[in-house]
Parts: C-alpha cells; sequence; structure tokens
C-alpha cells in the first residue's frame, strides 16, 4: 500500500475513478465519480463463447479480455466525454478470479496510471460486490451483507472499508454454481441463474421435493452439493415426455431450495450481527450483492424475511448486483477518500478471501 500526497484544498469538482472489471467473462469498464454518479459504463460479455462449453473456458476468457479491453476503455471515455487524463485514478480487479483476465486488466490499469502519473486501485472483487449497495444507496456502515455470487456465497458483517468479519460461507458449491450447474442438468445453458428464473415463472415451486441442506444446523454456513446431487438424480430419472413435462416445476422447485437455504442462514446471522456488531443507537440493514442477487424470487423472500426481522433491505440495482466495472471504481474511491492506494508491483491474486480472520466453516474447508 502506498500513502497518496494529502488531498488537494477542498475543490469542487468530484474526483473520477476509472474502474475495470475482467475476473470472469465480462470485461467491463465504468468511470465514476465521489459523488456517486456513474458518467461510463461499459460491458462485453464472452459469455456466448462459453456456452457450449456450459461455464467459463479461462483460455476463452482471458483472449477475449485482451482482445476487448482497450475497446471498452474506448468506448467509456467517449460515454463519459472524457480523455484519460480527466481521471483521478485508476482501479481494477485484482483477484480473486481467473487468473488470466485478472492479469490482463491489472497491467492495463497499472499502464494507463503509470503513463499518467495517477493512482492505481488493486481492488478485491469481493470488496466491490460487498460495497456497491454504498455507490448505489449510500448505505453507512455497518450492515450485514449476504454475498451471493458464481464463486461465493458468504454471510459477512461489513464494519468499514476494509474491515470484514465473515460470519458464514459454504463448505462446497456457491448458490450461483448450484444454480448453473441445476441448468445445466435442464439443458437450459449458461449462465444457468437467468434461464432458471425464467422458466420458474411457469412452475411450481412446491412440485418436486428436494433436500434442505444442513437443516439441523444452527449455524450461518451454507452447502449446495447435496441438493445438486439429489436434484440431478430426480430429473435425470425422468424419461423424457415427464423430463418436457415436468421441467418448469423443477426449476422452479430448484430455485425456491436454494432460496429457502439463503433465508434460514441469514436469518441467524441477523441474530449474530444484531448482537454483536451493530451499536446500540443504529437500526440494522441487511445488504444484498452478487450475480444471484439479481434473482427476483430470492430477492422477494429477502424482502419478507427483512421485514419480518426489523432489518432495511438494501438491494443494489441488477446491473450492479453481477459483475460490473462500477463496483470496482467505488472501491477505488473509498480507499482514495482515505488516502491509500497501491504499488505498481501489487501482484495479482487468484484467491483472495475478504477476510481472513474468521474460522473456517465445518466441513471441506473456505472457498478463496
Ligand atoms: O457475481 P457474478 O456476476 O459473477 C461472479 O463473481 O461469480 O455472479 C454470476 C452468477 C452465476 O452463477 C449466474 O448464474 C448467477 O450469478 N445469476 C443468477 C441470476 N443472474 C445471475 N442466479 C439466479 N438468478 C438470476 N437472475
Ligand atoms: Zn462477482
Amino acid at each position: 500500500m502506498t500513502t497518496l500526497p494529502l488531498p488537494k484544498p477542498v475543490s469542487c469538482a468530484p474526483s473520477l475513478i476509472m474502474g475495470i472489471e475482467t475476473s470472469c467473462d465480462d470485461t467491463s469498464v465504468a468511470i465514476v465519480s465521489s459523488d456517486r454518479k456513474i458518467l461510463a459504463h461499459q460491458t462485453a460479455s464472452s459469455a456466448a463463447l462459453h456456452a457450449k462449453h456450459g461455464g467459463v473456458v479461462p483460455e476463452i476468457a482471458a483472449r477475449e479480455h485482451l482482445q476487448s479491453l482497450p475497446l471498452v476503455i474506448e468506448a467509456a471515455c467517449t460515454q463519459a466525454n472524457i480523455q484519460l487524463n480527466e481521471l483521478d485514478g485508476i482501479a481494477a480487479t485484482a483477484g480473486p478470479g481467473l487468473i488470466g483476465g485478472v492479469i490482463v486488466g491489472s497491467m492495463t490499469a497499472k499502464a494507463i496510471a503509470s503513463s499518467l502519473g495517477k493512482p492505481y486501485f488493486a481492488v478485491n472483487h469481493l470488496e466491490g460486490h460487498a460495497l456497491t449497495a454504498r455507490l448505489s444507496d449510500n448505505v453507512p456502515y455497518p450492515y450485514l451483507l449476504l454475498l451471493v455470487s458464481g464463486g461465493h456465497t458468504q454471510l459477512i458483517a461489513v464494519l468499514n472499508r476494509g474491515k470484514y468479519i465473515r460470519l458464514g460461507t459454504t463448505m462446497d458449491d456457491a448458490a450461483g454454481e448450484a444454480f448453473d450447474k441445476g441448468a445445466a442438468v435442464l439443458k437450459l445453458g449458461y449462465p444457468g441463474g437467468p434461464k432458471i428464473q425464467h422458466l420458474a415463472e411457469s412452475g411450481n415451486p412446491e412440485a418436486v421435493l428436494l433436500p434442505q441442506p444442513r437443516l439441523k444446523d444452527k449455524d450461518c454456513h451454507f452447502s449446495f452439493s447435496g441438493l445438486k446431487t439429489a436434484f440431478a438424480y430426480a430429473y435425470n430419472r425422468l424419461d423424457e415426455d415427464e423430463k418436457k413435462r415436468q421441467k418448469a416445476d423443477y426449476a422452479a422447485s430448484l430455485q425456491h431450495a436454494i432460496s429457502k437455504a439463503l433465508i434460514r442462514r441469514t436469518a441467524f446471522a441477523m441474530e449474530i450481527f444484531t448482537s454483536q456488531h451493530l451499536p446500540a443507537d443504529d437500526s440494522p440493514r441487511l445488504v444484498v450483492a452478487g450475480g444471484v442477487a439479481a434473482n427476483l424470487h430470492i430477492r422477494s423472500a429477502l424482502d419478507k424475511l427483512a421485514s419480518d426481522k426489523g432489518f432495511a433491505l438494501i438491494a443494489p440495482p441488477i446491473v450492479l448486483c453481477t459483475d460490473n466495472g462500477a463496483m470496482i471504481a467505488w472501491v477505488g474511491h473509498e480507499y482514495m477518500q482515505a488516502g491509500i492506494s497501491n504499488d505498481f508491483n501489487f501482484a495479482p491474486r487468484p484467491r483472495w478471501p475478504l477476510d481472513d480472520t474468521a474460522p473456517p466453516p465445518p466441513g471441506r474447508g473456505v472457498r478463496g
């Protein structure tokens, strides 16, 4: 970490940071101002190229980032109507994620920052998701965060920038993986979450009896692999006619089972958050973030849970829930306001837990 020179004497113009996100299959670049305006947001997705493989192929993703990133940066500058040298800093995802893409984004950000003499911010992708609601809704610290993405399912007490206490995590698959693998069983294609959600609209969520993972455990840790296996086993036993007739019921039942698991664990975490991390004179907030937070069934279940428990629910707009450059730029702002940036020798990290201090969950260990 580098300490930035003291900020210029109060100037009225808000500062501008470019955020670069390349950790998975989206090449996303945004320009965000310190007063929370998204001046540009451009994304090129390579999802279609991965669809036939049933998941993201890291080599293909890295090659696409390399080709797309200069064009996406140019498009973002055009949209914001600014030149690169008008930026006050460059932020890029430096992990966790697919390392090829993370290297492409980090190297590009370092090159731009170094050639312009501007600060560089090596952003933890999970921190991007964790702080999105501060960009979209100006949510004050502290809050309870349910982070549900393709690689992570975590419950975190967000106490401040850089201060995270993990209350729960997944012991095997992430919620997004359960959606993606379920969609692969139903032969819906990738990414699975939106496709399951769409098909579930015409299905009955109670039609298929699926196991509730870790029903008896009173803690905040998740497990989705048993559910995924039971789902595949039940569907694959059907004959072709039954599969056709019951597909929507299966999609709706899987979505409902994932949602119930998230709600149950979040309810435990709410108790811990309120008793251990919430100042006596504050009222509790629950923030949901990550790609799975785009799911409308889950959003409405969380809405009900929050109102039952007296929490305010903050769910950022869907475009800011899935991977995006704006959340990365915003983390840059949070660090710039604290006078902190990164050295150019910061090495990208394929695994980079948001919080190293919490004990690992029972079972097979922590996903980074
Ligand atoms: O946060 P994200 O965009 O990328 C990662 O950092 O992983 O999350 C991607 C995940 C995928 O598993 C995708 O299927 C899931 O988010 N997802 C959804 C929905 N939209 C995206 N899952 C359920 N319902 C959705 N509408
Ligand atoms: Zn993500």
